[in-house]
């Protein structure tokens, strides 16, 4: 079928399920000069994600792709190969695997706080929340904290403005769609200005992390002396005088620096529109939201906030969030009704602290207050655009009205 670029409109999601409807559910499409394969029922994925997988376990060398990623020398993008398998080895040990995100619980649990405090003082001072900017704040700052001790949101300060700049760009500069990208011979001429603006934010970003990177350094000693090492140091410790592994590979510290992109892009913007379609969501069906909190009342009570470990306890929660055992299915990327985090070798990294992430904000954010719209919304407006992760068109703002202990919110 030939379809022209203009059909990549606002929503592909939405025109490509009608487009499967009418034609099947695998197609292949022909985008500006490049051909796509569109998969579109559990068969079909399964197809591509499990028996074809080791064919298609490298990600396109797109321009938007190469121009901010330091020459696909990040994890995302690189080939799936020797250097890839080490990227993903050290990530997982150190930062992403089920372990290291129980280690890490206390700097989730911190931040949720802070969120809290937050909102709790919005409400007294009469303020609707944005919730999205509370969530990317909760997440960056943990992100930040794991990967190099460093709060990169907090409210203070010049140097955290350009740090907050960098990532609203990021995440916003990485979602955007580029012609270039389906018609490589026009790439030069960037018609929409694409490539520039990554080519800026990537600038910017490359600023800012060499001299977080320079201040890092700087502070090595003491955090090993207090036993308190961090992503980043761990890494470094990993290509220590130019260590290599069995493969005769080594990361480098433009790996270091692509694999901190890596986190800030794929780790923040994704749990936090999760949480948001979610709340969204409830905000607009008071039957569900009322169900989620008489359940955690009963399991929590109110006189504390949410833990992590409680989540086990709340089946009717788990299963307004990412789904889980109430709806029995796997999102894991076992069953391929459902895959949040894709699936096969190229399976997202972040699923275990994404789907931690997600039930943990949304349960304590469900909990910790009463939520209704500023004056004169009836509804939440429902409408998705373009994006890396389905963002909602406009962002959810509302109204909040502690429902806890005043002490649960310090
Ligand atoms: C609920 C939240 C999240 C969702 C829905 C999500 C979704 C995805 C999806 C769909 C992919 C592409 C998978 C494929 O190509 O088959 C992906 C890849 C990836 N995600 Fe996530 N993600 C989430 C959270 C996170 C977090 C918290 C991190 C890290 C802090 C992360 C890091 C990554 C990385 C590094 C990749 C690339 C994996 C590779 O190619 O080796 N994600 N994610």
């Amino acid at each position: 079928m030939q379809f022209t670029l203009s059909f990549v409109g606002p929503a592909p999601c939405t025109g490509l399920a009608a487009l499967a409807r009418k034609y099947g559910s695998i197609m292949y499409l022909r985008m500006g000069t490049c051909g796509v394969v569109v998969a579109s029922s559990p068969s079909a994925a399964r197809t591509f994600l499990k028996a074809l997988d080791a064919w298609l376990a490298n990600r396109p060398a797109v321009a938007s792709a190469v121009d901010i990623t330091y020459g696909r020398q990040n994890r995302v993008f690189a080939d799936y190969g020797p250097k890839w398998k080490l990227m993903r080895k050290l990530s997982s040990v150190h930062l992403l695997g089920a372990r290291a995100v129980a280690n890490w619980a206390g700097v989730r649990r911190d931040e949720a706080g802070r969120s809290l405090l937050g909102m709790a003082e919005a409400a007294e001072a009469g303020r609707a929340v944005v919730v999205p900017e509370v969530l990317v704040c909760a997440l960056a700052n943990i992100v930040g904290q794991i990967t190099v001790s460093k709060r990169v949101f907090d409210a203070q300060g010049d140097e955290s403005s350009s740090y907050k700049e960098m990532i609203v760009s990021l995440l916003t500069g990485t979602g955007m769609f580029n012609i270039s990208d389906f018609v490589p011979a026009l790439s030069w001429l960037d018609l929409q200005g694409v490539q520039a603006r990554l080519r800026r934010v990537h600038r910017q970003f490359d600023g800012l992390i060499t001299k977080l990177l320079a201040e890092h350094a700087a502070t090595a000693e003491e955090r090993a002396r207090e036993g308190r090492l961090d992503f980043v140091d761990r890494l470094r410790a990993s290509s220590k005088d130019g260590d290599k592994d069995a493969d005769g590979e080594t990361i480098t510290e433009v790996n270091i620096k692509g694999l901190i992109f890596d986190m800030f892009t794929a780790g923040t913007d994704t749990s936090s529109i999760i949480v948001e379609w979610a709340m969204a969501e409830m905000i607009n069906n008071p039957s569900i939201m009322g169900r989620a909190q008489e359940e955690m009342d009963r399991v929590i009570g109110l006189h504390r906030r949410l833990e992590e470990s409680e989540i086990a306890n709340l089946p009717y929660l788990q299963a307004r969030s990412l789904s889980g055992p109430a709806a029995k299915i796997d999102p894991m990327g076992n069953n391929f009704e459902l895959i949040p985090f894709g699936a096969g070798r190229r399976i997202c990294a972040g699923k275990l602290a994404g789907m931690v992430f997600v039930q943990y904000f949304l349960g304590t954010l469900v909990h910790a207050f009463e939520w209704r719209l500023p004056d004169g919304e009836e509804k939440v407006d429902m409408a998705e655009t373009f994006g890396l992760a389905l963002p909602k068109a406009v962002l959810l703002k509302a109204v909040v009205t502690p429902r806890l202990v005043p002490a649960a919110y310090a």
